[in-house]
């Protein structure tokens, strides 16, 4: 096992970053960092800030679910005070700075999968939730929650879905959490500062997901059905063709390719 400490000091030592990443508030053990989170930015942190831990005991997913976050893993929030206008980029953001990371520091390609998982050969590698206190067109805050599998024996955590991978498993070996972690934070705040000058994440998103052009089936709420996930809109939902020719615009599900 890579032994790499989630220090604050390892982590921000000549970070390259202005804000992302220049506090970090680690623990060994939490119930869920986007919970801890949640509570330094309604104390006021500073924006950039992250919360970190080596295990969490109560991480939570998308859609009301249980993400297991076992010693090996990473698992990250991120503290932003983004403008209301920013919120539907932010999933771009954060899904195209893992892929970046993940591969910069292991050589795997990455892809994505609408919403916002990433996988390595076709199986979900990493996990993010963001959760946003907004009032009217006010965001109180944001937090964006990532979770990767890094040094993680699949086999020996039954209760992680089937689909699912860890980079050690594709790797063959163990990686450095705080590399992966170091890069990320300065790929996250190099996206994160381009949003205003109206770039090119929207196109880069869209060309990175493995679902477009594929027969789906969508579980999303009330919703499921089965279609062709056409196209994805700028503000990051889905547009799935019914077999009947219509078209529906879906903003949050799950998404399993049929074939
Ligand atoms: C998903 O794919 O359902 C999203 C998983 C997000 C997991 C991360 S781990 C760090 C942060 N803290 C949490 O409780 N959840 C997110």
């Amino acid at each position: 096992m890579v032994e790499d400490s989630l220090s604050p000091a390892s982590i921000t030592d000549k970070l390259e970053t202005r804000f992302i990443g220049q506090r970090v508030i680690y623990h060994p053990r939490v119930t869920s960092t986007n919970e801890l989170a949640k509570q330094e930015a309604q104390r006021g942190a500073v924006g950039g800030t992250v919360v970190i831990a080596d295990e969490q005991t109560a991480g939570r997913g998308r859609l009301k679910r249980v993400w297991l976050s076992p010693k090996g893993s990473l698992a990250l929030s991120i503290i932003l005070y983004p403008g209301v206008v920013y919120l539907p980029s932010l999933i771009m953001v954060a899904s195209l700075s893992v892929a970046h990371s993940i591969e910069a520091v292991t050589g795997l390609k990455p892809q994505l999968r609408w919403p916002n998982d990433v996988l390595v050969n076709g199986r979900k590698v990493s996990g993010i939730l963001i959760e946003n206190n907004v009032q009217g067109s006010i965001v109180n805050y944001t937090i964006i929650g990532i979770g990767v599998n890094v040094n993680l024996k699949l086999s020996d955590f039954p209760g992680i879905l089937p689909a699912a991978t860890s980079l050690s498993d594709e790797l063959g070996r163990d990686v450095s959490r705080l590399a992966l972690i170091r890069c990320l934070l300065v790929e996250m705040e190099k996206l994160y500062l381009a949003l205003p000058t109206g770039g090119s994440i929207y196109q880069e998103w869209r060309d990175s997901l493995i679902t477009l052009g594929r027969r789906v089936h969508i579980k999303s709420g009330e919703v499921d059905c089965k279609g062709i996930a056409e196209s994805v809109a700028s503000d990051g939902s889905l547009l799935l063709r019914h077999p009947d020719g219509s078209l529906t615009k879906i903003v949050a599900g799950d998404v399993t390719l049929c074939d």
